[in-house]
């Protein structure tokens, strides 16, 4: 599919390995997710908007470029999206950040939605949503909804683990999200976790159960 970028970087595979390892810790795991959403970062973030000023160096004044950070919000599904956002801001400090609170249903596997906050205004900003997991793709579908109901266009998404079935879900609803994946997975087992994945991200993160 020509909208999905998968991360061939061997750091962003290394680091993946170390997550997916069931004896990582979450003091690890969760610097772990940071870093990684970093390095994807600087990828999906580079065709940032920029706009000239005017420095003086130590030998003359020039035109030079800077992110126009009134252009770019980060937005994290939470739970587990929380644990990318300090890597991005890591890059782009001055970003704004809203919030799509989204659970799945344990049975039906089906997201719901109860809490939702964007930044204003929405319309002309380059939005990177970001989730460590695109598993049934019912949450970033769910997301992206939501961003597109209240204004906003330009959509990157953000996954550090995807499965197919996901991918193909978010891209036939929504065919003008770039995606940028860490690893594409095998499948989906019964309870709809990525095969092999990492287990629970928001678990992992977070150190809950
Ligand atoms: C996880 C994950 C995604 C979602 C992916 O969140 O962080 O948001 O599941 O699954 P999907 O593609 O099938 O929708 P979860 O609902 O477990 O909430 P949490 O982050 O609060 O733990
Ligand atoms: N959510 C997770 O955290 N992990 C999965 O494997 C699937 C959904």
């Amino acid at each position: 599919m020509e909208n999905v970028i998968e991360m061939k970087h061997p750091l962003i595979q290394h680091k993946i390995s170390r997550l997916r390892d069931k004896n990582t810790g979450t003091n690890e795991f969760r610097a772990l997710v940071e870093e990684i959403a970093m390095l994807m970062g600087y990828e999906a973030l580079s065709d940032l908007p920029l706009h000239e000023i005017e420095v003086e160096t130590p030998i003359e004044k020039c035109k030079t470029p800077v992110i126009e950070g009134r252009k770019f919000a980060v937005v994290p599904i939470l739970r587990a999206g929380l644990g990318m956002v300090s890597g991005i801001l890591a890059l782009v400090p001055n970003a704004k950040v809203g919030h799509i609170g989204l659970y799945r249903d344990e049975e039906t596997h089906e997201p719901h939605e109860y809490y939702c906050k964007l930044p204003s205004p929405i319309e002309e900003r380059l939005i990177v949503v970001t989730d460590p997991m695109l598993a049934t793709g019912g949450s970033a579908v769910a997301a992206v909804d939501f961003i597109k109901k209240h204004g906003g266009r330009k959509i990157k998404f953000m996954a550090i683990i995807a499965a197919p079935e996901g991918i193909k879900r978010l891209h036939e609803a929504h065919p003008d999200v770039q995606l940028y994946v860490g690893h594409i997975d095998r499948e989906l087992n019964e309870a709809a976790y990525i095969c092999p994945g990492l287990g629970d991200a928001g678990d992992r993160i977070f150190g809950t159960k």
